[in-house]
This record gives C-alpha cells, sequence and structure tokens, in this order.
C-alpha cells in the first residue's frame, strides 16, 4: 500500500474541508493531512503527495504556498506521485480560476515526478486559468462559491481516475 500525504493551503476553510473530504474517501489518517509548513518534516515520508491550495488575489497561490512551495523545490520527488486540488470563483476571478494549482505544477513540474488526476475542462465556464495544461487542469477544479453542488461527484470521479495510481 503507498502511503499517502495530503498538503492543503486554506485562507478561510474550503480547501482544507475539501482536503479533509478527499481524505475520508480514500481513508487518509488525519495525521497525514497537513498544511504547507509541514512539507519540510514530513513530504519525504510518502509515495503519493496530494496537494491543494485555493487561488487568492488575482491568480496567486494562497498564502501558506509561498514558503511551501519553496520547501517542496527543496524535496526529492524523483519517483513520486503528484496529483493537485483546488478551489476557486470561476465567476468573479474568471481569468485567473484555480491558478494556484498550475504554479505548484510549474514549480515541480521537472523534478521527476508522476502526475495524475488530471480533469477535462469541459464542465467548467471560465476563461483562463494558468491551471490549465494541455487543454485540461492539471488537477481537480473546485468552485465552492458558484457550483458547491457539483463538488461531490468531481472528487468522487477524480478519485477513482487516480485510484490505479495510488
Ligand atoms: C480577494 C479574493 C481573491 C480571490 N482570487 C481568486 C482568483 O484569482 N482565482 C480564483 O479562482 N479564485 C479566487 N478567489 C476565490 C477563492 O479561491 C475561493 O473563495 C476559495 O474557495 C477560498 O478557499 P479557502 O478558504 O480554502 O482559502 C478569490 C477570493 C477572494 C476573496
Amino acid at each position: 500500500m503507498k502511503k499517502i500525504g495530503i498538503f492543503y493551503g486554506s485562507s478561510t476553510g474550503v480547501c482544507e474541508s475539501i482536503a479533509e473530504k478527499i481524505a475520508e474517501k480514500l481513508q487518509i489518517a488525519s495525521s497525514d493531512v497537513n498544511t504547507p509548513d509541514k512539507i519540510s518534516s514530513m513530504a519525504a515520508n510518502y509515495d503519493v503527495l496530494l496537494l491543494g491550495s485555493s487561488t487568492w488575489g488575482s491568480g496567486e497561490l494562497q498564502d501558506d504556498w509561498y514558503d511551501g512551495l519553496d520547501a517542496l523545490k527543496n524535496v526529492d520527488l524523483t519517483g513520486k506521485t503528484v496529483a493537485f486540488f483546488g478551489c476557486g470563483d470561476s465567476s468573479s476571478f474568471c481569468d485567473t480560476f484555480c491558478d494556484a494549482m498550475g504554479l505548484i505544477y510549474e514549480g515541480i513540474k521537472d523534478k521527476g515526478c508522476n502526475f495524475v488526476g488530471r480533469v477535462s475542462t469541459a464542465d467548467y465556464n471560465f476563461s483562463s486559468s494558468v491551471a490549465v495544461v494541455d487543454n485540461e487542469f492539471i488537477g481537480l477544479a473546485l468552485d465552492e462559491v458558484n457550483e458547491d453542488y457539483k463538488t461531490d461527484d468531481r472528487i468522487n470521479a477524480w478519485i477513482e481516475s487516480i485510484r490505479p495510481s495510488i
């Protein structure tokens, strides 16, 4: 069984509750669900990293991810499996929807990990996002502001898509 760790950044609790929901569905212990300040001390312990961030400002990382991403860049990620999830607002911030997922991906894309969990953009209404790579979201984009009724189905489909790899 691969060891899975979740690291999430959340300013008002939305991405935190998504992280907890994903953990529950994958039966990940709460001790393996942490904020990015724990990356330096804990990330090396895991085979699989599920990385979550909300997006703030105009397409910026959630605050905890500034240091978190620097820390992640210093972890040996070779051979690890990585998947992303993010929370945003596709209506008010349609030009920067869930950008933070893309920013984290940009920061670690050359570190030798195996990225899983891309999601089709077809079910979303937005204009642009740096989380879109080769016409797909690099991870699970969620919009609890406008489309919370879609969240459970989106999480379930994403989990099924990554399950064979984790
Ligand atoms: C000031 C402000 C800026 C935001 N900027 C963005 C943005 O650029 N892109 C986006 O998708 N969502 C943006 N959002 C929406 C948040 O990402 C969304 O509310 C999210 O659910 C917050 O999650 P959290 O509580 O885990 O931090 C913004 C929200 C606020 C209040």
